[in-house]
């Protein structure tokens, strides 16, 4: 049996967190086998995912940390999905490509290299392709204002880093396992939708 693989994105404050909970409710209530998972994760190894932004190390040193954390999470997605389950998962392989893609874009390009494709092609042997994410669509001034009373910020948390993050998502959403939802609705016409999509996706196989 082979379970279906969910992700959440979208840039800070897009209510990611919020609406992969609440569908994580929704779907365990109508007796789905459901688990809900996020990155960074809350193992050591998203402890120093976490610090690394909250330090100054090289940016390649955050993105290797952000792969590293990415790595042994995706054996245990592999294992629930093998089980069967439903995994939904707040942020994951697309999170490092739009924001690391963004900030590491003018120094690969340097090299010739396109950074977003070229964490693809780094990340491939030890990922697993999810089988639907759902992109939350906002413009930038809009989350950081549903985030302004938050304590803890991230130093990605800036109106012109958001800007070039919710491209690169943009330029991914063209891949035919995304949907985009547009995340100024309420949050449960959000919810609705994106329990559509899932329950579309697990009918169909
Ligand atoms: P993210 O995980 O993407 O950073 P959160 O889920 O933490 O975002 O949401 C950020 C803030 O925006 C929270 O205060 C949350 O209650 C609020 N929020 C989330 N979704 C919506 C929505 N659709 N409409 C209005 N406010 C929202
Ligand atoms: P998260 O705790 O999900 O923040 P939020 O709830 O505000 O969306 O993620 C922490 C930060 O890490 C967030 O600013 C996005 C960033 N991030 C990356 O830059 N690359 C990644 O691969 C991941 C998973 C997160």
């Amino acid at each position: 049996m082979k379970g279906k693989f969910i992700t959440f994105e979208g840039i800070d404050g897009s209510g990611k967190t919020t609406i992969a909970k609440e569908v994580f409710t929704r779907l365990k209530n109508s007796g789905r086998d459901v688990i809900l998972t996020l990155e960074p994760t809350q193992t050591w190894l998203g402890d120093a995912v976490k610090r690394s932004y909250d330090e100054e190390v090289s940016p390649f040193t955050e993105l290797f940390l952000f792969l590293g954390d990415r790595a042994t999470h995706t054996q245990k997605i592999k294992k629930w999905l093998e089980q069967g389950k439903i995994v939904l998962c707040d942020r994951y392989c697309d999170s490092t490509y739009a924001y690391q893609g963004a900030a590491l874009e003018e120094k690969l390009r340097e090299f010739r290299m396109d950074a977003m494709e070229w964490m693809k092609y780094i990340s491939k042997p030890f990922i697993t392709k999810p089988d639907l994410t759902i992109l939350l669509v906002i413009e930038s001034k809009i989350a950081l204002q549903r985030l302004s009373n938050r304590k803890k910020r991230t130093k990605f948390e800036n109106m012109g880093f958001l800007k070039k993050v919710e491209e690169n998502y943009l330029k991914l959403a063209k891949e035919e396992r995304f949907v985009k939802i547009d995340a100024k609705k309420s949050i449960k016409e959000i919810v609705d939708e994106a329990v559509n999509y899932i329950e579309e996706l697990v009918k169909s196989s």
